[in-house]
């Protein structure tokens, strides 16, 4: 059966103010009445079962309450003491999937992603089983639009069966020299970060090359507490774990990789202009959100929570009211969000 691990331990620090350490991004409604987490559940493939969420000990309770409200079956959560990044987060989901179904297939999805094409998806991750059994770590990947350095590139190489290619190589988060020659050579993917494989075989090739990773994780799991339907790998073991991701410790790495590319509408959503391009927008390419006057006003990305914005004459901005902080910038430059969320940091 297809077990999803759906990652929830992201802090979404490009989309401050809305998203906030105790509410990061994954919990908020951004591009329609649900929560992008709820979304992620909604869009699960029919035939997965049991989806195991991994969060951060201090999201426990929103990730319960907005399972809740779905109404779905709760599934389980496994809490974190403090991020390790996603290697560890995947490798406790595995070795707990394994405790149930040794044949396990591990999905792996980001509790914020978009995808529009659902049926899409499905159709990929359909394709992804079969190779998935045959012991491959399957990716999606994305075609590229832009030279972006925030993702993970997949040269493909030949056709192993119908849809599914090898991966000839795996680059995580080139430098932009490198970015720009993979889009123009048009031979590259984006890794969506969402993958597909037995649970037994990411434990494998985790032990080839993080060896240190999968020992903690594995006594982490080996006293692991359950508190209603919460479950608390053991601290210590958890902690002392290294801090990496699945790309740098594994994918990049392993020969078992292969990729199926998904033209299903995807977005990380990893900042505001990728929020506006994702919302439905009105004639003058606005998105406005709560109340909001624009008069005049073109290709911008309006919200507020808590006065009324009115704007009059400009074009391209970003403009985010909160209780206590609003942001004003140019939406060419929102990546940098990310440069005030560190100051603030440092403040504190
Ligand atoms: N539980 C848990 N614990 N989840 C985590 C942790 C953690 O410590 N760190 C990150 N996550 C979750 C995030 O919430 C997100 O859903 C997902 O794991 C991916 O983490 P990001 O931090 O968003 O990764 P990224 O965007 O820098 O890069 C990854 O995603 C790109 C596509 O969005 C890589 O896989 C790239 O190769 C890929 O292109
Ligand atoms: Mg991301």
């Amino acid at each position: 059966a297809i077990y999803p691990a759906i990652m929830c331990g992201g802090s979404g620090t490009r989309l401050w103010p809305l998203s906030r350490a105790l509410y990061p991004k994954q919990f908020l409604p951004l591009v329609n009445d649900t929560s992008m987490l709820q979304d992620t559940l909604l869009r699960l493939p029919k035939n997965s079962c049991d989806p195991v969420f991994i969060c951060n000990e201090e999201h426990r309770f929103l990730v319960a309450e907005q399972v809740r409200q779905l109404s779905q079956s709760q599934g389980t959560i496994l809490l974190e003491p403090e991020g390790r990044n996603t290697a560890p987060a995947v490798a406790l989901a595995a070795i707990h999937a394994l405790e149930k179904d040794k044949d396990a297939l591990l999905l792996v999805l980001a509790a914020d992603h978009v995808i529009q094409d659902k049926v899409a998806f499905h159709q990929a991750v359909e394709q992804a089983t079969i190779a998935a059994q045959q012991g491959k770590l399957v990716t999606f990947g994305i075609v590229p639009t832009h030279a972006e350095t925030g993702y993970g590139y997949i040269k493909k190489g030949a056709e192993q069966s119908s849809g599914v290619f090898d991966v000839a190589q795996f680059v995580e988060k080139p430098n932009q020299d490198i970015a720009d020659e993979y889009l123009a050579s048009g031979e590259y993917l984006w890794n969506s970060g969402m993958f597909l494989f037995k649970a037994s075989r990411y434990l494998e090739e985790l032990a080839k090359y993080r060896a240190d990773i999968l020992e903690n994780c594995q006594k982490a799991m080996a006293n692991v507490e359950l508190d209603l339907d919460f479950l608390r790998p053991d601290k210590d073991a958890f902690l002392a774990c290294a801090s990496e991701s699945i790309d740098y410790a594994v994918m990049e790495k392993t020969d078992a990789a292969v990729v199926i590319p998904l033209d299903a509408g995807w977005s990380d959503v990893g900042s505001y202009s990728a929020l506006w391009e994702v919302c439905p927008k009105d004639d003058d390419n606005n998105v406005l959100k709560g109340d909001v006057i624009a008069q005049t006003t073109t290709n911008s990305y309006i919200h507020s929570q808590n006065k009324l914005i009115a704007t009059i004459g400009v074009d391209n901005l970003v403009i985010i009211d909160t209780p206590d902080a609003i942001l004003v910038a140019n939406k060419d430059k929102v990546q940098e969000v990310k440069k005030i969320v560190e100051q603030l940091k440092k403040e504190q």
